[in-house]
């Protein structure tokens, strides 16, 4: 079957989730600040996710601003930063993270190609529609999919579901692309051709479900073998 539709994970995967604390600690006076930032941005991605999966666990869904902001709240008591200015900083600067720089051509190359594209995300509606704004990328995205509509985080399947549900095609026809290894492992254990992006380089989930492409950026995937 053809692919017809790429869908994409959001954070980590087209946006740039540790341009925050990149950015925050670039800025004058924040050189105390400077040395513990990758530690930081570190544990607020990884706490913000324990806590997503926490809460589709229990049952007790929340939105994905409130996990981010309680990740960075864990992560700034674990590195004993105390800096309400600080924290507000980081928190506005999520907002408008950077694409990774080969997005634009990749999704202009896919859109060229007649290919129907979206993001599928544990993104709050406002969050995705300020970080796709900032980034520039509203006309080479169809569709803007956020786990809100069905009130459980990734890699809860009902979010899967959303992309037939919008785009009418079957999963055999979708091609999903996550840089985040459990979530291109769960897109295929769900029927998805899947595309991780290994950007860190990190060794292959022990999960149900084999992505089928493994690339390290965004830059080769208008060149596979699939549309
Ligand atoms: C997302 C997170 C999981 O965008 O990266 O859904």
């Amino acid at each position: 079957m053809t692919i017809t539709t790429c869908i994409f994970d959001a954070y980590g995967t087209l946006f740039d989730v540790n341009a925050a604390a990149r950015a925050a600690a670039a800025e004058p006076g924040r050189t105390l600040f400077a040395a513990r930032s990758p530690a930081l941005a570190e544990k607020w991605r990884l706490k913000q996710l324990e806590y997503s999966w926490q809460r589709a666990i229990r049952g007790i869904h929340c939105d994905f601003w409130q996990v981010t902001q309680d990740g960075l709240d864990w992560a700034m008591a674990s590195e004993g930063i105390e800096d309400p200015e600080l924290r507000e900083r980081l928190l506005s600067l999520y907002w408008q993270l950077d694409a990774f720089p080969e997005v634009p051509h990749m999704l202009a190359a896919l859109r060229g190609r007649g290919l129907a594209t979206g993001i599928l995300s544990n993104g709050s509606p406002e969050m995705l529609s300020g970080a796709v704004q900032s980034a520039g990328l509203e006309d080479l995205l169809g569709a803007v999919l956020s786990v809100e509509s069905v009130g459980v985080f990734k890699p809860a399947r009902p979010v899967y579901d959303l992309v037939g549900q919008h785009f009418g095609c079957a999963p055999k026809e979708v091609l999903f692309v996550s840089s985040n290894g459990w979530d291109a492992s769960a897109a295929a254990e769900y029927g998805f051709v899947t595309a991780w992006v290994n950007r860190a380089g990190q060794p292959a989930e022990r999960l149900p479900g084999t992505p089928a492409h493994v690339l390290s950026d965004l830059s080769s995937l208008p060149d596979l073998d699939l549309f």
